[in-house]
């Protein structure tokens, strides 16, 4: 009888520092991220065939950029390829190279976007590295053998970030850390498990979505020129109502606001100032949704709350889902 499990993993690169470089192995800081390409970062990768088992990888470039720049663009055409290649049957998993400094919002967005008929069955796996592919010492070569280690695992599923040895859920996931090569952070939830030696020692179940389906249809966004304009504002000591007040006015060329999150102190509070702007956003019709500037915990909904909660979503990932809320209709 023929073996008819999937033998394909398919690498996609997006730039970041994994692809960077720099004049010299000694600097970790002045480097140029997106420049090496992905097919290439992965010959580079010592002990690759073995991590890879006999399945073949393949590699397409879907962006070269930093991830500070990250687009919705890029999302479109990654979720797009990323569901494209999950929808074959010969491929098992696919791994994406991205820049470590908005991992956690794709993440996110692919983890609310992609069908649940492709993720139960198959894991997309994000990577990145704190160190340019020319240090010294780079992180990004054994990033990729552990992403690849937890793709080719045989009941993977779900969207994952692997760094440093630990792998983490899209849902959980957080950049922690502006300089180690470890990084990311789970928080209060914990990282679902670590890679040792090419060996995946999972601590909790595989991160699926457990609404059972997509937020949005990707065909519905793929397409889409302008995407809902939703901002995020903080609230800090002597924190004010100018900055919403500036967004609520209608300005030439620049599409109305249609949703705030507010990275709230603590367990979600306001300034009574900002509070009141707010307020005043909710009124004229703009979404109003309260996440917490707390690394750990999460908003939790009291009886007489105003704004809805984040539902345990960082700022920036609540945006994502926001967002992604108002595209819907929802
Ligand atoms: C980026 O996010 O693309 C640059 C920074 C990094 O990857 O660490």
């Amino acid at each position: 009888m023929s073996d008819q499990s999937p033998k394909k993993v398919v690498v996609l690169g997006t730039g970041g520092t994994i692809a960077g470089t720099a004049a010299s192995a000694s600097d970790n800081l002045g480097y140029t991220a997106a420049q090496v390409g992905v097919a290439e970062l992965l010959a580079q990768v010592p002990g690759m065939d073995r991590a890879l088992g006999g399945c073949t990888l393949v590699s397409e470039q879907v962006a070269q950029i930093d991830s500070k720049d990250m687009s919705f663009a890029v999302w479109q055409a990654l979720a797009q390829r990323v569901q494209h290649h999950l929808a074959q049957p010969e491929v098992k998993a696919v791994v994406i190279t991205h820049g470590t400094d908005t991992l956690e919002e794709t993440a996110y967005f692919l983890h609310a976007v992609l069908p649940l008929q492709w993720v139960s069955r198959k894991p997309v796996v994000l990577t990145c590295a704190m160190r340019p592919a020319t240090s010294l010492s780079p992180d990004g070569p054994q990033n990729l053998l552990d992403a690849i280690a937890v793709a080719l695992c045989p009941q993977a599923c779900g969207v994952m970030v692997v760094a440093a040895g630990s792998v983490h859920g899209a849902l959980d996931v957080q950049k922690t850390h502006t300089y180690r090569p470890d990084a990311f952070s789970s928080g209060d939830a914990g990282a679902l498990g670590y890679v040792e030696e090419g060996q995946l020692r999972l601590l909790r179940n595989w991160p699926l979505d457990q609404s059972n389906k997509a937020l949005i249809a990707i065909e519905k966004i793929a397409n889409l020129s302008c995407w809902p304009r939703v901002e995020i504002v903080m609230n800090y000591a002597g924190g004010s109502a100018y900055m919403v007040d500036a967004m609520l006015q209608p300005l030439p060329g620049v599409p109305a606001l249609q949703g705030l999150v507010v990275a709230a102190t603590g367990n979600g509070t306001l300034h009574h100032a900002l509070e009141a702007a707010l307020r005043r956003a909710s009124q004229a019709g703009v979404r109003v949704v309260r996440a917490s500037r707390c690394a750990n915990g999460r908003v939790l909904a009291t009886e007489h709350a105003e704004f809805a909660h984040s539902e345990g979503l960082s700022p920036v990932k609540a945006r994502v889902a926001l967002m992604l809320a108002l595209m819907s209709g929802g």
